[in-house]
């Protein structure tokens, strides 16, 4: 995608920008309808002001013991397996990919799932909104891995997007990273590293070659070109 115009461009630098597409072949009309339809319906709004904050508990229409973010959800399949498996969470799913949204809202309307809120553009909106402390997982599920060095600034591992997962997630709240490209890995693996709050979870390399049950993989995951998968779960530690 180019640059696209977002809500803070005039005061981001270009770093800040997102990259990537958000149109791909027209809808079916069936698609449509569910992107008319039950989209405004289960959407995150961005509030306004500039000190002003989702409001999560009017979003899901109550109090959530907790809360799950996917930024980059694609088609939509781990965001609806998580949505499913565990109906007493609150999930938000974050996807620019318009036909990926669509793809979603299928799944929303076919498994008859509830706890489901969609914001179809770029995450870090929403990330910018939440409260302090309001998220107990974020994940980031083969995020793009823009492996040409010249465009490492686009990868979202980064230390503007880590420092807001940081803020939004709960003390031990969990921060998972999937990625099947050798470059991400190591990217992952260094900027995390280079973290006072967060802490990785493995201690053998099972905890991160395995993939765990609760993790189910994606359409991006089977066609997994890059190799073999990693699957990065760090613990948010607790603020001092
Ligand atoms: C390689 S695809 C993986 C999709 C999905 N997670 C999967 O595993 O099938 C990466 C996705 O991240 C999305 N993406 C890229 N930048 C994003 C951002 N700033 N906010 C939300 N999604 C983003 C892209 O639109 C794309 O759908």
């Amino acid at each position: 995608m180019n640059d696209t115009a977002d809500t803070k461009k005039e005061f981001l630098p270009p770093t800040q920008r997102f990259f990537g597409r958000r149109k791909g072949p027209s809808l079916s009309d069936r698609k449509q309808g569910l992107m008319d339809g039950l989209l405004p319906r289960i959407s995150v709004q961005i509030p306004e002001g500039d000190d002003d904050q989702i409001d999560l508990e009017a979003l899901f229409g109550a109090k959530k013991a907790e809360v799950w973010l996917e930024i980059g959800f694609g088609k939509g399949e781990h965001m609806a397996w998580q949505g499913q498996h565990n109906p007493d969470k609150g999930m938000i799913g974050c996807e620019p990919y318009l036909n990926g949204v669509a793809g979603l809202l299928t799944q929303i309307e076919e498994q008859g799932i509830d706890n489901i809120r969609v914001y179809g553009d770029d995450a870090r909106h929403v990330l910018w909104k939440l409260p302090d402390a309001s998220v107990d997982r974020v994940f980031l599920i083969h995020p793009d891995p823009w492996p040409k060095k010249r465009h490492a600034r686009r990868r979202f591992v980064n230390p503007d997007n880590l420092n807001e997962i940081a803020r939004v997630l709960k003390d031990g709240g969990e921060f998972r990273v999937g990625t099947d490209h050798p470059i991400y890995r190591e990217w992952t693996a260094l900027q995390m590293s280079a973290r006072e709050d967060f802490e990785w979870q493995a201690k053998e390399p099972s905890d991160w070659l395995v993939r765990p049950d609760d993790w189910p993989e994606t359409r991006y995951e089977v066609k997994a070109l890059e190799g073999h998968a990693t699957y990065f779960r760090f613990t948010r530690l607790v603020r001092k």
